[in-house]
C-alpha cells in the first residue's frame, strides 16, 4: 500500500504542485483546507477527485488532533501559513498565531499521540529568516536576522521543529527556501503581479502598475522544482534541514524587464526615488509607476542561496532558470485570459 500524507496549506501554490508529486508517487493524499464562503481549491482543480480534503485551520489544536488521530500520516508537510511578508506587518499577531504557533499545535498533537516514531514532518521555512544578514550567499550556517512579523514567527516554528528533532527524535526537517514562483502564484507576489501585468498590457487592458522597492534582490526559483526538493527531504536516511535555492540573484526591476521582453517591448527608467517610471522604450506610454505602499516598514534587500548541501546529500537540482520560469508565468497569464475554462493552469505531474 502506498504511504499518506497530509499537507497542510493545500490549496495554495506549493500545496498543488506537492499533492501533484504526491499523487505522481502513488500517496494517498490528505490536504487540509480552510473553511471558506469562496471557491479556494482552484489550484487543485485537475486533481480534486484524488485528494481527500479535510475542513481546519492551524489556530484550532482541537481539529489538528481528530484529524491525525483519523489519518495516522506517513509523511506531514506544513505549507500552511499567512505567507505574505509585507500584510505580516499589519497581522503581525494573526501571523504568529499561525505560522508559529500552528507549527507548535502540530508538532505538540504528533506527540501526544505517539507519532513520534511513525510520522516525518516538513516544515516549510523560509529565507525570510536570514533577513538583515549581510552575507552572501546564505547557506545552512548563516545567522539568521529575520526583520518582519512573519520571518520572527517563521523563525519560533524552526527552532520548535529543531528542538522536537534534538529531544524527542522526531524525524523533522526544515526546508530553508528561497523564493519559487510559478503561474500559480499568489496574485499579490511581485512576480505574478508583473507578468499578469504584462499579460495585461499585451492585450491592451492596463495602463500602469504600481511596484515598490525596485531595487530588492531575491533568488527566483520554480516551485515545481523545490517541492521535489521537499519530498526529497522527508525520503532522506536521517533528518536535516536543507537551503534550497537557485544560487541566481536578480532585483526587481531586471523581473520587470524579463517579463516585458517576452511581450516584445522594452523598459526605459526615468526618473529616480518616487519620481521613477518604466516606460514603453517605442511608445513612451508610462507602464511603472511606483508607490510608497509597496515599500515595507523594513526590508530584505538581498537573498542570494547556496544549496550545496541538497545537491550533495539529497541529489537535488533545480531544471528552470529565472528567464524560463518568467516567460512560462507570462504565457500562462496570456492564456488565461482567453479561454478562461481550459487555461486554469493544468498541473504537471512532476
Ligand atoms: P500560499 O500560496 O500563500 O499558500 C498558503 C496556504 O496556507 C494556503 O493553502 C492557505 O489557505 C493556507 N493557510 C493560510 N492560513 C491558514 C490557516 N490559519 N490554517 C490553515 N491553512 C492556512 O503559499 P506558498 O507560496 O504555497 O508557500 C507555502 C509555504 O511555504 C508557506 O508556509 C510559506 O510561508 C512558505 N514559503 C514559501 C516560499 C515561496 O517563495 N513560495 C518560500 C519560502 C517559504 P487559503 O487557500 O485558504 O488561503
Ligand atoms: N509583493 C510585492 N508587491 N513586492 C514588491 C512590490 C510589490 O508591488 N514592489 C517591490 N516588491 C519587492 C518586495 O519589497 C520584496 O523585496 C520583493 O519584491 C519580493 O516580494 P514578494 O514577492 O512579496 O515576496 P517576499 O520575498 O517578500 O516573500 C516571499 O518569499 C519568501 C522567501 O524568501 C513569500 O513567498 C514568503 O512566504 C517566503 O517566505
Amino acid at each position: 500500500m502506498g504511504k499518506k500524507a497530509l499537507v497542510t496549506g493545500v490549496t495554495g501554490q506549493d500545496g498543488a504542485y506537492l499533492a501533484a508529486l504526491l499523487l505522481s508517487k502513488g500517496y494517498e493524499v490528505h490536504g487540509l483546507v480552510r473553511p471558506s464562503s469562496t471557491k479556494s481549491t482552484e489550484r487543485l482543480s485537475a486533481y480534486l477527485d484524488k485528494i481527500t480534503l479535510h475542513y481546519g485551520d492551524l489556530s484550532d489544536g482541537g481539529v489538528i488532533t481528530r484529524l491525525l488521530q483519523n489519518i495516522q500520516p506517513d509523511e506531514i508537510y506544513n505549507l500552511a501559513a499567512q505567507s505574505h511578508v509585507h500584510i505580516s506587518f499589519d497581522m503581525a499577531e494573526y501571523t504568529g498565531n499561525v505560522d508559529g504557533l500552528g507549527v507548535t499545535r502540530l508538532l505538540e498533537t504528533i506527540r501526544s499521540l505517539n507519532l513520534i516514531d511513525k510520522v516525518k514532518f516538513y516544515q516549510a521555512s523560509t529565507s525570510e529568516l536570514f533577513g538583515k544578514t549581510q552575507i552572501s550567499p546564505q547557506n545552512e550556517n548563516t545567522p539568521f536576522a529575520p526583520c518582519s512579523p512573519y520571518a520572527a514567527a517563521k523563525l519560533y516554528a524552526y527552532w520548535m521543529v529543531r528542538n522536537y528533532r534534538d529531544t524527542y527524535g522526531l524525524f523533522a526537517c526544515n526546508g530553508i527556501l528561497f523564493n519559487h514562483e510559478s503561474p500559480l502564484r499568489g496574485e499579490n507576489f511581485v512576480t505574478r503581479k508583473v507578468t499578469q501585468f504584462a499579460a495585461d498590457i499585451a492585450r491592451g487592458q492596463k495602463k500602469t502598475l504600481a511596484l515598490g522597492n525596485l531595487e530588492a534582490r531575491r533568488d527566483w526559483g520554480h516551485a515545481e522544482d523545490f517541492v521535489r526538493g521537499m519530498w526529497l527531504m522527508l525520503q532522506a536516511d536521517e533528518a536535516d534541514d536543507y537551503v534550497l535555492a537557485t544560487g541566481q540573484t536578480h532585483t526587481v526591476r531586471y523581473l520587470v524587464e524579463t517579463a516585458f521582453k517576452q511581450i516584445d517591448i522594452s523598459i526605459d527608467w526615468i526618473g529616480a526615488a518616487l519620481d521613477e517610471k518604466g516606460v514603453n522604450s517605442r511608445t513612451g506610454e508610462t507602464l511603472i509607476e511606483i508607490s510608497k505602499d509597496h515599500f515595507r516598514p523594513a526590508e530584505v534587500d538581498l537573498l542570494r542561496g547556496d544549496s550545496s548541501k541538497a545537491r550533495q546529500k539529497l541529489g537535488w537540482e533545480k531544471k528552470y532558470d529565472f528567464e524560463t520560469l518568467i516567460k512560462e508565468m507570462v504565457e500562462a497569464d496570456l492564456g488565461r485570459e482567453i479561454t478562461p475554462e481550459e487555461t486554469r493552469v493544468n498541473l504537471r505531474a512532476v
